[in-house]
């Protein structure tokens, strides 16, 4: 049992996305009903360490929920990783009398919030990230949005691939997941999909099927390739030249990531925003907030963090066998 928290700290960490708006909201609102003073951390721990902190009541997060981004701004701060400069991260929360945060972000951010727990700064985790990347969770926030982005943009492509009969190559976003690529690849009825967790490079193989699909009676080829992959332009002409199929490469890019939240991203977001509350004001600490098999739970941040997942063979092999 971790101490009582008066004042809490949010803040989010690493890529945006859109529905950590309505986290903080929810972080926000929960903690004033609750007696607590909330005190917002900008631009994620680099914010922290320069005390970039400002007070936040009820109205500091109004007209916000539908807002993609994060009013609290985001960024990547590598010097974080190092141990004095946590320990100097948890003296400035004690003397700005922070004594619970909330931080919103993916693994890397988690990282940091467990070691913040470590030096005794009660700390809860909330999964905010496009790419569905985080093992102890079925949800995490913005993937819904940036995966619905995603079909959106491919839908208009495949007009245009239908009508030009040619061959597509779509880039989605996910360095090191798959998700958004499989996600749309059964969405928009993609011929093929390039995973980072699946794809063995092998060229001549998906060329050959670009080729058995035409004499299928196939009017398009929509391939939705991954960002970790990457190389959709050079892809593109290497398959014109050995098909002989006009095909070209569209990179969707940092489109996903921002936008008006779905229903969905508006709801979990609030929901997981409001638990990481009740959390602390429980006295825990070192937890992250989960949605697993239909509920919303909390996981030990270190015990999360062991945690693997990996793109699941089932809905791999169903995307594959709906392309043909
Ligand atoms: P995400 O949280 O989306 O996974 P990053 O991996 O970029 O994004 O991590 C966000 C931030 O979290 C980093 O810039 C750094 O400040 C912090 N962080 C990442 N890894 C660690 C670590 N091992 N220890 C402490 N802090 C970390
Ligand atoms: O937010 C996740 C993500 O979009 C990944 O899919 C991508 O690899 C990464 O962020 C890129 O982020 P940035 O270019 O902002 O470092």
């Amino acid at each position: 049992m971790a101490n009582e928290v008066k004042t809490i700290g949010v803040l989010t960490s690493g890529g945006d996305a859109p529905g950590m708006n309505a986290a903080i909201r929810a972080v926000v609102r929960t903690a004033i009903n609750k007696g607590l003073k909330v005190k917002g951390i900008m631009r994620g721990y680099a914010g922290l360490l320069q005390e970039e902190i400002i007070d936040m009541d009820s109205r500091s997060v109004s007209n916000i929920i539908y807002h993609g981004g994060t009013i609290l701004y985001t960024a990547r701060c590598l010097e974080f990783k190092e141990p004095e400069v946590q320990q100097t991260a948890a003296d400035i929360c004690r003397k700005h009398g922070i004594d619970g945060i909330v931080v919103i972000g993916g693994d890397g951010s988690f990282r940091g919030a467990g070691k913040l727990a470590a030096l005794g700064i009660n700390t809860i985790g909330v999964p905010g990230t496009i790419d569905l990347d985080i093992a102890c969770t079925d949800y995490t926030i913005g993937f819904d949005t940036a995966v619905n982005t995603a079909m959106e943009a491919i839908d208009k492509v495949r007009d245009t691939s239908t009508s030009h009969e040619r061959c597509s190559i779509i880039e989605v976003m996910g360095r090191n997941a798959g998700y958004i690529a499989l996600w749309c690849g059964i969405a928009n009825g993609a011929e093929d999909i390039l995973l980072p967790e699946r794809y063995n490079g092998d060229e001549q193989a998906l060329i050959n099927r670009i080729i058995a699909n035409r004499k299928s009676g196939k009017k398009h080829n929509i391939i939705i390739n991954a960002e970790g992959i990457g190389h959709s332009s050079s892809m593109a002409r290497r398959i014109e030249a050995a098909t002989g199929i006009e095909t070209r490469a569209t990179i969707l890019g940092y489109m996903q990531r921002g936008g008006t939240p779905t229903c969905k991203d508006r709801v979990y977001a609030s929901i997981m925003g409001a638990k990481a509350v009740e959390l602390l004001a429980d006295g825990k600490s070192n937890r992250l907030v989960a949605y697993k098999h239909g509920e919303f739970v909390d996981f030990d941040i270190q015990e999360a963090l062991q945690m693997k997942k990996d793109i699941p063979e089932d809905q791999y092999a169903i995307a594959q066998l709906l392309s043909k």
